[in-house]
């Protein structure tokens, strides 16, 4: 059994966790502490780097004690500490990558450089520990993992991406470039949470939009506005959104002069939800039929969304696939520690640890190559 500290600063979520790792189990999360800083960023409509950064350097310290706090544990009692080094502001990176440095220097422990990406992906293997008044359960071992049968289509949609990969091999073995080797389509231009985020705040909801999406367009019909899907009938994987994010402030303007934004909010934003959900769930089928693809994996923020999730499990099977597609648990869909511990929890048996005097050369890389 490994316990491993894990910290994430790469962008306005500042985040630290404790994860309980046995091969073959699901990864058990002991304890979670997250600061958002959306409220902070809110007066911006987006997120202000020098602000993230500077409260990163704030709430990183509070955010380990809490999580080792919740896990009830002591910090030399951790086998490793891992912290997203890559991509993310550099700023906002560079605190989360001082702190682990610091602390994995002075505790003698290992330091493991988790790519941001590969947290997400392993955010489908996290389950959140039972919470048993006898505690009996807590201590029990984890549930054993039945892992999702291979090749395994991975789409990742997030504030930041929109990628497609195939993952011909488990986490435990996922080579260190697996994001580059398995990559095969990507958004052109926005993200599909960029595409919510910047329609809802045509819209006039508050940063980030895609949760008052979600939310407004429960009671509205997504046929009642026709808004474009990109690339439709294109032999690609890739994603656009851009033309979408213009076909709604054009309208929102035809809507405000006529006086019926208000009444039409609630069909809008069900249409433009439509829209994202239709151009992933097409690229999503395309890719998986034609890379044979096994199962699915849905992760990143987006994958939080209620229409998406509802869609993607009602059509999955019709579209001849045998297994369920997986999501993480909701709370591990946007940016969290416990998925970037988890990550590091696959590096670290495989080797991919920093220790000693080593461990003082890692960096933050704003903008890796993958
Ligand atoms: O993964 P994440 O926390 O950060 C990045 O790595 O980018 O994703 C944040 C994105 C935002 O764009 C946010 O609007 C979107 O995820 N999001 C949602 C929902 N919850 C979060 N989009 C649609 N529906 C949701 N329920
Ligand atoms: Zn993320």
């Amino acid at each position: 059994m490994t316990l491993i500290l894990g910290i994430e600063t790469s962008c306005d979520e500042c985040s630290a966790s404790v994860i309980r790792y046995q091969a073959g189990s699901f990864i058990e999360v002991m304890g979670l502490a997250t600061f958002s800083q959306t409220g902070i960023h809110r007066p911006y409509g987006g997120v202000v780097p020098e602000i993230a950064s500077r409260n990163h350097l704030e709430t990183v310290n509070p955010m380990i004690e809490e999580a080792l706090r919740e896990a009830e544990i002591r910090d030399r009692d951790i086998d490793a500490i891992a912290v997203t080094n890559r991509p993310g502001l550099a700023g906002a990176l560079l605190v989360g990558v001082s702190s682990a440095k610091a602390l994995a220097y002075a505790l003698k422990k290992p330091l493991v450089a988790v790519h941001h990406l590969e947290g997400h992906a392993a955010s489908i293997f996290i389950k959140r520990k039972l919470h048993d008044s006898t505690r009996t359960t807590e201590r029990s071992a984890p549930a054993t993992r039945s892992d999702p049968p291979l090749p395994l289509l991975l789409a990742i949609v997030s504030g930041g991406h929109t990628n497609l990969y195939v993952m011909k091999v488990l986490p435990e073995l996922w080579p260190l470039d697996f994001l580059k080797r398995s990559l095969i389509g990507r958004s052109r231009d926005d993200a599909a949470g960029e595409a919510f985020d910047k329609t809802a705040k045509t819209l006039g909801f508050p940063y980030p939009g895609g949760v008052w999406i979600d939310k407004t367009a429960k009671t509205g019909n997504p046929n009642a506005f026709s808004l474009p899907r990109a690339l439709p009938q294109k032999a690609t994987y890739d994603f656009s959104f851009s033309g979408l994010k213009t076909a709604v402030a054009l309208e929102t303007a035809k809507l405000e002069k006529a006086n019926l934004l208000e009444s039409s909010l609630a069909d809008l934003c069900a249409s433009i939800q439509e829209a994202i959900v239709d151009a992933l769930l097409s690229k999503i089928y395309l890719a998986a039929r034609q890379h044979g693809c096994k199962s699915l994996a849905v992760v990143g923020g987006v994958a939080a969304n209620s229409r998406l999730r509802k869609r993607l499990t009602s059509e999955w099977a019709a579209q001849g696939f045998l297994c369920e597609p997986l999501f993480p648990e909701r709370e591990f869909c946007t940016d969290n520690a416990a998925m970037v511990a988890a990550a590091g929890a696959f590096r670290l048996i495989q080797g991919n640890a920093f220790r000693g005097d080593d461990l003082l050369t890692l960096n933050a890389i704003p903008n890796p190559e993958v």
